[in-house]
């Protein structure tokens, strides 16, 4: 039996991360991690070399892809960082939390403390991780991810440009833990393709040619 030739070894962010503020309680969000999860079965389908670094998620582990389990940003950061060296593709599509709390209590936060009615969460800006990841990214390819509410377009081209993505993919907040989404591409070079009410599936294929004729393109 002949092996299936590896094109190239691609790293993708999944799901949300947790920022804890005492043992039993985080911010968080609503990701599911399910896109993240398509693009890196697509990926691997398609014979590449896969690792996959995934929030708190209830998702299995597609077939043939390298899982690393994560709970923070920061730590979603180090983790990238690690599997990104070897790599030359990035899909970020990780919705990382902003914020963290600025401590993180080693006992429960208690509400009869002090018997205050009102309180205050002190929170600091988490690293931007494509941003980070992105700015010696060299030859490699990157992809970023953007939830917009409106003027989508115009927000996901600044995007593009300040955190130096080869391609972003502009999400409409219907996609949030649905099978289907529609998205917009958007390339570097200024192309744009829009895909309406596709299966995540489907979507993810797309993603993975684009990354592939990303890579031919320059050989
Ligand atoms: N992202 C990241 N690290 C962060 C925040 C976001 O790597 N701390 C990545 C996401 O994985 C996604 C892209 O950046 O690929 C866009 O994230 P988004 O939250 O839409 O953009 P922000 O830069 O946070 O901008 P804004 O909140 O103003 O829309």
């Amino acid at each position: 039996m002949t092996a299936r030739r590896v094109q190239g070894h691609l790293v993708v962010s999944a799901g949300p991360t947790r920022e804890y503020v005492d043992p039993v309680r985080f911010l968080s969000n609503v990701s599911s991690g399910r896109m993240g999860f398509e693009i890196a079965a697509a990926a691997a389908r398609s014979g590449r070399r896969v690792t996959l670094v995934a929030g708190p998620v209830a998702l299995a582990t597609p077939p043939g892809v390298e899982r690393v389990d994560v709970v923070s940003a920061r730590e979603m950061l180090t983790a990238l960082r690690r599997a990104f060296a070897g790599a030359d593709a990035l899909v970020m599509a990780a919705a990382v939390a902003d914020w963290r709390p600025v401590r993180r209590l080693a006992g429960k936060w208690r509400a009869k403390d002090g018997g205050r009615s009102a309180t205050e969460l002190a929170l600091v800006r988490n690293p931007d991780i494509l941003a980070t990841l992105a700015r010696r990214k060299g030859r490699r390819t990157v992809v970023g991810f953007a939830l917009e509410t409106g003027a989508g377009l115009r927000r996901a081209r600044a995007k593009l440009e300040r955190k130096n993505a080869d391609y972003i993919v502009l999400n409409d907040d219907s996609a949030l833990n649905q099978g289907s989404a529609t998205v917009t591409i958007l390339a570097k070079d200024g192309t744009v393709e829009r895909h309406e009410r596709r299966a995540k599936r489907e979507i993810a294929r797309r993603i993975v040619r684009l990354l592939a004729s990303h890579v031919d393109s320059r050989a």
